[in-house]
């Protein structure tokens, strides 16, 4: 099976790609809905994060308190950081678990995981390929801003977190810029999936 990352800043079209790739038939994993799953009540890793930070992060109903967690870590980097470690292992081990799920239903097919941090955390080391999703600074900025309803200085704040997107697109064995309308960015997307359709025949005939 042919395993692909697929990377990019916050709000430059991920989410959208995915979907395209998704239609075209790639087997899809979105690293943000897995982290979710990995902290619902009963899970190894809520107890995990309820450890870490109190059981003041739970609410009434036993969920994870987004909200007041999301608060302690965006204010306090070293918390931050040991957050992402307590369920990075976690989330790993899920993708993997589906990977190798797939892989024995269809060896020939072709599995994506959006992630956005995965060039920082090194993540993208695991896949055959990677493909980074850009757009121009201005048109990333404005979609944010508009998607999550923030201040102009709040998104900017969010975006100097990540690593810059020129850096991003070093990595990149396939590049794909959404600065245009949806149309242009689904052409850019079906060229990349005949692409790796490609390099999945390629890889089938080593593994032969
Ligand atoms: N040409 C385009 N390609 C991709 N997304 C676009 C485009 N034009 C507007 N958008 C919008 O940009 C926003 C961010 O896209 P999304 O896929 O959610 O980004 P990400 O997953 O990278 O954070 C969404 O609201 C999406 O609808
Ligand atoms: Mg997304």
């Amino acid at each position: 099976m042919l395993k692909v990352g697929l990377t990019g800043s916050i709000a430059v079209g991920k989410t959208f790609v995915l979907g395209v790739l998704r239609e075209l038939g790639c087997y899809v994993i979105d690293a943000d809905a897995i982290a979710r799953e990995v902290v619902v009540p009963g899970t190894q890793g809520l107890n995990a994060v309820v450890e870490a930070f109190g059981s003041e992060i739970v609410k009434g109903d036993g969920t994870l308190d987004r909200a007041k967690l999301g608060s302690i870590v965006f204010a306090d980097e070293v918390k931050r950081l040991r957050l992402n470690s307590i369920l990075h292992p976690f989330i790993i081990a899920e993708e993997d678990q589906r990977l190798r799920e797939w892989e024995q239903q269809d060896p020939k097919g072709i599995v994506v995981v959006d992630a956005a941090l995965m060039i920082e955390s090194g993540g993208y080391q695991r896949f055959d390929k990677l493909i980074v999703v850009h757009c121009r600074p201005e048109v990333q900025l404005q979609r944010l801003m508009r998607r999550n309803k923030l201040s102009r200085a709040e998104a900017e704040q969010r975006i100097a977190t990540q690593m810059p997107q020129e850096e991003k697109k070093r990595y990149a064995d396939y590049l794909i810029d959404t600065s245009g309308d949806f149309a242009g960015t689904r052409r850019q997307t079906e060229d990349v999936y005949h692409a790796l359709r490609e390099a999945s025949a390629s890889l089938q005939n080593r593994e032969r």
